[in-house]
């Protein structure tokens, strides 16, 4: 079936986070909401169809997993990635964040370091300190033009001080930066040798533009996948995050059960009876939609470039490789950090994150594209309007 992106769909009354939060955040809810990362269209119809078929039932009682929903799991990463794991080493959890928190608890100790490149998705840094963790940090090379690199100088120096994890956002968000096999090679290379364990975030590995492809990290060497746990998810792809669930891959039985006492201790190993069906109807027959809304974000991102590089010079942008993100630099506009941050949700009445939040420099903006194209005209418009009476 073709679906139709540029529909609005109302999300107002559904106690989205995105919107029914943005006051909390922004101070105002006179805003066009643009930061968190989901995306403001309905998912495909065989995951709608699959959960009203099982609401139909009534009967919501405690739920098992059969063997068939890490099954569909697996057969989508051979189909998309050419990567077999093994399902008797993959753990349900319900979220990657939760999951994050959890391997970090486990599989470190009070104080250590946990390494990360930088800019990053903000919960690497929250989730860090919160364990009692301290991020150690390597910025990514900024070349111009989005295009970014791995300083391997000062990644393999931070090995060197011996962090208890490294934590791959892969591909990147926000830079939308897809990994090449030679980078992976490299990275995993550098972990094996200083004995550092990898959490690979593939939460957004779905996300691929352009013909991009996925390389999961695991996949690139017997030593990675003898090092690494994957993180990854039908949520971000299919935009399901309201359900809560995410699929945990680990290098082996011991690990596996590490994490799974964490969550026995806590009784969350169970499933949400709509998240069983949801996640194996999205892997198994998610796809067309997939595709087509891939199509839609592409379009979307050549309109927002053209759009900021013919009428908002002062602000640079980038189509990213990956995700539905979009990273602004906005120094141009001469503003401190808190003063772009008012004005692009007082003046611009736009809800972005702020790229501090991502341990970047003051002056950079991540805006959410994945929205209908109107909704992105309007927004565009507004941002135009207040740069020029700025
Ligand atoms: C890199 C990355 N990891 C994890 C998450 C969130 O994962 P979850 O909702 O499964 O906790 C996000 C959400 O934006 C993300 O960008």
């Amino acid at each position: 079936m073709t679906y139709d992106f540029d529909a609005i769909t109302d999300r107002t009354r559904s106690n989205s986070v995105k919107y029914d939060e943005a006051e909390k955040k922004f101070g105002t809810k006179d805003l066009i909401p643009l930061w968190i990362a989901d995306m403001d269209f309905p998912t495909a119809r065989p995951i709608i169809d699959a959960m009203a078929e099982r609401n139909k039932n009534g009967i919501f009682g405690y739920t098992s997993r059969p063997d068939s929903y890490f099954e569909s799991i697996r057969d989508w990463q051979v189909k998309r990635n050419g990567w077999i794991f093994d399902t008797a080493l993959a753990s349900f959890c319900p979220g990657v964040v939760p999951a994050l928190s959890a391997i970090i608890d486990r599989f470190s100790g009070e104080g250590d370091a946990v390494l990360f490149f930088t800019p990053v998705y903000s919960e690497f840094f929250s989730v860090t300190r919160t364990c009692g963790r301290t991020p150690l940090t390597v910025p990514l090379l900024e070349k111009g033009g989005g295009a970014v690199d791995i300083d391997f100088d000062a990644f393999e120096k931070a090995l060197q001080k011996k962090p208890s994890l490294f934590i791959l956002c892969h591909p990147h968000n926000p830079l939308g930066r897809v990994w090449k096999k030679s980078e992976l090679q490299k990275i995993a290379e550098l972990c094996v040798r200083y004995k550092v364990p990898v959490i690979s975030d593939e939460i957004h590995s779905d996300l691929m533009l352009w013909g991009n492809k996925h390389i999961p990290f695991a996949s690139v060497s017997p030593e990675a996948a003898s090092c690494t746990i994957t993180c990854t998810s039908a949520t971000k792809t299919f935009n399901l995050a309201g359900l809560q669930a995410s699929t945990i891959i680990f290098p082996d039985k011991a690990a596996k059960e590490k994490f799974d006492a964490f969550w026995h201790r806590i009784d969350v190993h169970r499933n949400n009876c709509f998240s069983v069906v949801a996640v194996e109807a999205a892997f198994r027959y998610g796809e067309e939609w997939l595709e087509q809304v891939l199509h839609y974000i592409e379009a979307n991102m050549k309109y927002v470039k053209e759009y900021i590089d013919t009428n908002i010079p002062r602000i640079k942008t980038y189509i990213p490789e990956s995700t539905y993100l979009m990273w602004l630099d906005c120094r141009g506009l001469g503003f401190t950090g808190d003063e772009l941050a008012e004005f692009m949700a007082k003046k611009a009445r736009l809800g972005l994150n702020d790229g501090r939040a991502f341990g970047a420099d003051a002056g950079y903006m991540r805006i959410n594209v994945a929205c209908p194209r109107s909704i992105l005209t309007k927004a565009l418009t507004q941002l135009k309007e207040a740069v020029e009476k700025k």
